[in-house]
């Protein structure tokens, strides 16, 4: 057992991850003893991973429609109390360069450290104390009779939580549970968090992989593993949702920023439509080339619009094989639309997901129902509050995640 053994806390807070962190330096901050426990041997794993090492910590425009969840209300109060400008204000403080990548994304200049160290060095100023590489074995809330004792001075305690934990036990008033979701469990990922809501009664909307890469199975996926490595701007969209982003062609299917996106909008079984050359009106450009340039072929004029790999490899595969060695002078009006529909609206039916090995974050988590949106504290268990990941709140690619970490973690220190 360790020195901290069967200690007195204000708050407990499982995982420092981004949201956990955040949350114990908020809530100390207020005077609150807090003690974050994770079982990894280093804090923000996943934040030193993300943005491809450069984190990308928020956006310039962050909306609550950029959020999926089973209420898409939930997430509102919290991203308007605690807003991307509260966490660039933040890093600020510390001087961390950052820049605006695209579409509102900021990214550090230089490493996702920066950011973690940010975390890090509120936590010390706010006397946090972080246990890394300790396991929770057991966590129960205390009959009210035993929460009424008094303490080992003699003062009244109103201490609500018995904690044990393969290095000691604990007290405190108010436990969060920040331990994420179960993608990357390299990373130290657990479905923890939804075991213990649902130890309290909470529902956990069924979790799956999401901003994750597509396989397929199909004759497309030759397509797709000649073209490995290949990105191309597109749109890419279902039924509900559709993203303009570049795409990547990966040996196993597809991936890019466009697939990423559609994949947390993606149901088995179904397809998804790429516009393949989503700034040019093919049909209209056809038939303008055809009068200009009535000889090239198909194939060409294609590879003029995209990459001569592409446009070989691609055709040959799409139903308009048979015309790509033919010249544009050579196609009549529905030929030129039956080209023009299958470069816009290219139908290919995933067959899955890489899954939680690859996936950025998870759809789904503790249900939003039973929690409190101002606080995030559960309405069956007082003292028991969910923020980040482990959720069912999850956001667009492009900072958001990150931004609901932040959010969620201050609308809980507020209340602790
Ligand atoms: P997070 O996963 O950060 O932390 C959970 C912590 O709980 C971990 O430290 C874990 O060890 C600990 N834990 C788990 N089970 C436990 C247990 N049983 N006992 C004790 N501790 C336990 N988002 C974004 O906005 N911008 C980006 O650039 C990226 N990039 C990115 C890249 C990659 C590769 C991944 C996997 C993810 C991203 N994300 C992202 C998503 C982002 O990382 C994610 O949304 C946040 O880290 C979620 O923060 P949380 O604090 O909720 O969980």
């Amino acid at each position: 057992m360790n020195q901290l053994a069967t200690s007195e806390w204000d708050v407990i807070v499982l995982g420092a991850g981004a949201a956990g962190l955040h949350c114990a330096s908020l809530a100390a901050a207020r005077g609150r003893r807090v003690l974050v426990i994770d079982h990894a041997n280093k804090a923000g794993k996943k934040i030193l991973m993300s943005g491809g090492g450069r984190c990308n910590f928020t956006n310039y425009y962050i909306e609550p429609s950029c959020y999926l969840s089973q209420n898409p209300h939930f997430c509102k109060s919290a991203l308007s109390r605690y807003t991307q400008w509260d966490f660039i204000a933040l890093v600020d403080k510390y001087g961390v360069a950052y820049h605006e990548k695209k579409l509102g994304q900021l990214f550090c200049d230089g490493k996702s450290s920066d950011i973690l160290n940010v975390l890090l060095q509120e936590c010390e100023q706010q006397g946090v104390h972080i246990q890394l590489k300790e396991s929770i074995k057991q966590i129960t809330p205390l009959p009210i009779a035993a929460s009424q004792n008094m303490d080992s001075a003699g003062q009244e305690s109103d201490t609500r939580w018995h904690i044990v934990t393969d290095q000691g036990h604990y007290h405190c008033q108010s436990v969060v549970v920040a331990t994420g979701g179960p993608s990357i469990p390299t990373l130290g990922a657990t479905g923890f968090g939804y075991e213990l809501a649902q130890q309290y009664g909470h529902k956990v909307i069924e979790p799956r992989a999401a901003l994750v890469p597509l396989t397929i199975s199909d004759h497309w996926k030759s397509v797709c593993s000649a073209l490995s490595g290949t990105s191309v701007p597109v749109t890419v969209s279902n039924n509900r949702q559709d993203f303009v982003e570049d795409m990547l062609f990966t040996h196993r299917g597809l991936s890019g920023p466009a697939i990423l996106q559609i994949s947390s909008y993606w149901s088995e079984g179904e397809s998804i439509f790429i516009d393949l050359l989503p700034q040019l009106d093919v049909a209209a450009e056809l038939r303008r080339e055809q009068h200009g340039r009535p000889k090239i072929q198909l194939k060409t004029w294609l590879a003029e619009h995209t990459t001569q790999r592409f446009a070989d490899i691609w055709l040959e595969t799409s139903p308009l094989a048979a015309l790509m060695s033919d010249s544009l002078a050579s196609f009549n009006g529905e030929q030129m639309d039956e080209i023009a529909a299958a470069l816009h609206r290219w139908s290919i039916k995933p067959s899955g997901t890489e899954g939680y090995r690859t996936a950025e974050v998870v759809l789904g988590g503790v249900d939003t129902a039973e929690l409190s949106s101002k606080s995030m504290e559960s309405k069956r268990q007082p003292g028991l509050f969910f923020i980040g990941e482990v959720v069912d709140v999850t956001g667009h690619l492009g900072g958001f995640n990150f931004q609901w970490a932040w959010s969620s973690a201050a609308a809980a220190a507020e209340n602790l």
